[in-house]
């Protein structure tokens, strides 16, 4: 989710790529850089943080040279640093690159060129592919580009320039965004449309397993395999503020359909012979992992819900009893936590002060934390004993929906982990499920293809001022999400209630006309939810169910219907969450508020 920006043509080249970084910065902030070649050799600036950063160190020395790349970085192989930061180069520094994506195998690929006697200055997966550069320069470099992304596994979208040919700039992509901008007597390299929009509108978009050779005065499109593809450009008429939305129009709306890639991202590198490892990430002994009596999850807002699945999850996969805590109760709650007690938050940001304050509660009374988060350099990543990274990508509305998504993965992922090293489950069990879990982004675009019918039921809704989501088990914990995302969205009151527990008071709430949407997914509740519908029924509520394809009693219960994907019971929450974020964006909408500020609320809540 970093970005990429190239030139090369007859202007100064660091004064466009700073411009066009400076319109990709929402997209990754933990550092920027540039390499641009004058005349002689590459020369290469980068600094951890933003990029006035790095323009300060511009000030300073500016990159004289026509032909350049530069990169706005989002953490995920190697923490936010400057010897981390893109360009990297290769030992002899003859190639800079700048790399989107994960490069799966590059340990291995590291260690190999090790022994040929390259040094490494990073972390970073993407420094590995400026030493295979180097390391496999016949005198072509498109051709030694095309024999080395047969090494790389994983996805990529890079940009490369080599000192061996400074007349000409490479991109290739696989499973990341890249495109080519056409100008005249210059041409541009970019992840995202905004970057370049001011001197092109004429955009090459490049499919996987392609790749440009651009010149100042010429673009050839290949197929990494050297066949040659006549693509011509697509004329783009956004204004900027629609293309830093990809066209969408608002951001949360962007990320819900980014939520297919966020998943995709977050589940890439993390499953190895059928199963989950997270052998890298996790420093905890296996010994350590065995001992855990007890988790306890510690969460705000939409992170607190997606503990909530956690503890369904992690006791139905492990045996281990959980808890769940709001962040700002649990440090005053006396929790009872041991050296056994696992403590995992879930933040985002990596920034809420009320997680903050309890992870370090709970690591006081000497509990290992486990932080999932989105942000890398985040205090919470920083601080925390063991990280998880979503790799969502940076979410800018403040309604969080891919985080969600990604933290759920990223919790089974956990506990499928922990299945596997204490002998919970089988591993013939194991491997079904991480199968399912590796089909759920192509179920969450089958999900999102139902945005017109809940366009037109959020219309309706969106005339109510009072409403409750009812489910049962992990339909609850979904429930509430989307509670949550309708009030902080339409402002409408509304409640989440666990569907058994309504006749216990608040049925009496329910007149006529008032919405309940009932989420009905799980097997084992299946007939008590069609009960529990009925009594709300009968009390005169209009029903919008939510239930996987082919449910037929609920299609007779409920006055609407939406469903979603079949997949297995636990992982529901993945897609059922989609009907419920859209028929919030679409009330929003249809109200007439702000999508992505909501009133009163903020991204990143940092008081406590
Ligand atoms: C704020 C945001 C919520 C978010 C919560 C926790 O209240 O508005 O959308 O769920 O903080 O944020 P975190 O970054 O810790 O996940």
């Amino acid at each position: 989710m970093c970005g990429i920006v190239g030139y090369i043509g007859r202007q100064e080249a660091q004064s466009i790529l700073l411009d066009g970084l400076k319109k990709l910065e929402y997209r990754g902030y933990d550092s920027a850089g540039l390499a641009v070649y004058n005349g002689e050799t590459i020369g290469v600036k980068k600094k951890e943080g933003r990029i006035v950063n790095v323009e300060s160190l511009l000030e300073e020395q500016s990159l004289l040279g026509s032909v350049g790349i530069a990169h706005t970085r989002w953490a995920t192989h190697g923490k936010p640093s400057d010897r981390n930061s893109h360009p990297h180069m290769d030992h002899e520094d003859k190639f800079a690159i700048v790399h989107n994506g994960i490069i799966e195998n590059f340990l291995e690929l590291k260690e190999e060129l090790q022994a040929k006697g390259h040094t490494f200055r990073s972390e970073t997966d993407t420094e590995v592919i400026a030493h295979l550069l180097a390391d496999a320069y016949n005198g072509d470099v498109v051709e030694t580009v095309q024999h080395i992304v047969k090494k790389m596994e994983g996805a990529y979208a890079l940009a490369i320039m080599s000192e061996y040919e400074p007349d000409k700039l490479v991109a290739v992509r696989l499973a990341s965004p890249l495109i080519i901008g056409v100008g005249e007597g210059e041409n541009f390299i970019a992840s995202d449309i905004p970057a370049i929009l001011k001197h092109t509108r004429e955009m090459v978009i490049l499919e996987d397993g392609e790749m440009a050779v651009l010149t100042d005065d010429q673009i050839q499109v290949m197929t990494t395999e050297g066949e040659k593809i006549d693509r011509e450009p697509l004329h783009v008429d956004w204004d900027i503020v629609t293309a830093e939305k990809d066209g969408y129009d608002h951001f949360m709306l962007k990320e819900i359909y980014e939520q297919p890639k966020a998943i995709r991202d977050t589940l890439t590198g993390r499953i190895k012979e059928g199963i989950v490892d997270l052998a890298s990430e996790l420093t905890l002994s296996q010994a350590e992992m065995e001992q855990i009596d007890r988790i306890h999850f510690v969460a705000c807002g939409t992170a607190y819900h997606a503990g909530i699945v956690g503890k369904y999850a992690l006791e139905q996969l492990t045996r281990i009893p959980v808890e769940v805590d709001v962040a700002s109760e649990y440090r005053y709650r006396d929790p009872i936590i041991t050296e056994r007690t696992l403590v995992i938050v879930i933040s985002q940001s990596g920034e809420t002060a009320d997680t903050l304050a309890a992870m370090r509660e709970a690591q006081s009374r000497g509990a290992k934390v486990l932080a999932i988060t989105n942000v890398v350099g985040s205090t919470i990543a920083r601080d925390a004993d063991e990280v998880l990274i979503t790799s969502a990508g940076p979410e800018i509305a403040v309604a969080s929906t891919k985080a969600y998504t990604s933290q759920l993965v990223v919790i089974y992922q956990l506990g499928l982990y922990l299945a596997h090293i204490r002998a919970t489950q089988p591993r013939t069990e194991i491997e079904k499920m991480v199968e399912e879990l590796l089909s759920l982004p192509l179920k969450i675009e089958e999900a999102l293809k139902g945005a017109d019918i809940l366009k037109m039921l959020a219309t309706e809704l969106a005339r109510h001022n009072n409403l409750f989501f009812i489910g049962r088990g992990l339909d609850f914990a979904v429930a509430l999400e989307g509670s949550l995302k309708l009030k902080e969205l339409t402002y409408i009151h509304s409640e989440a209630y666990p569907a058994g527990e309504l006749k216990h008071g608040t049925l009496a709430l329910i007149e006529e006309g008032v919405p309940v949407i009932s989420l009905a997914t799980q097997a084992f509740t299946y007939d008590k939810m069609v009960s529990n519908i009925e009594e709300v029924k009968t009390r005169g509520a209009h029903v919008l169910g939510i239930t996987t394809a082919g449910s037929v009693d609920l299609q007779r219960t409920a006055d609407e219907v939406i469903t979603v994907p079949q997949t297995l019971p636990l992982f529901s929450p993945v897609l059922t969450v989609i009907p419920l974020q859209l028929l919030s964006y679409y009330a929003c909408i249809a109200r007439g508020f702000d999508v992505d500020k909501p009133r009163n609320l903020a991204k990143s809540v940092t008081v406590e």
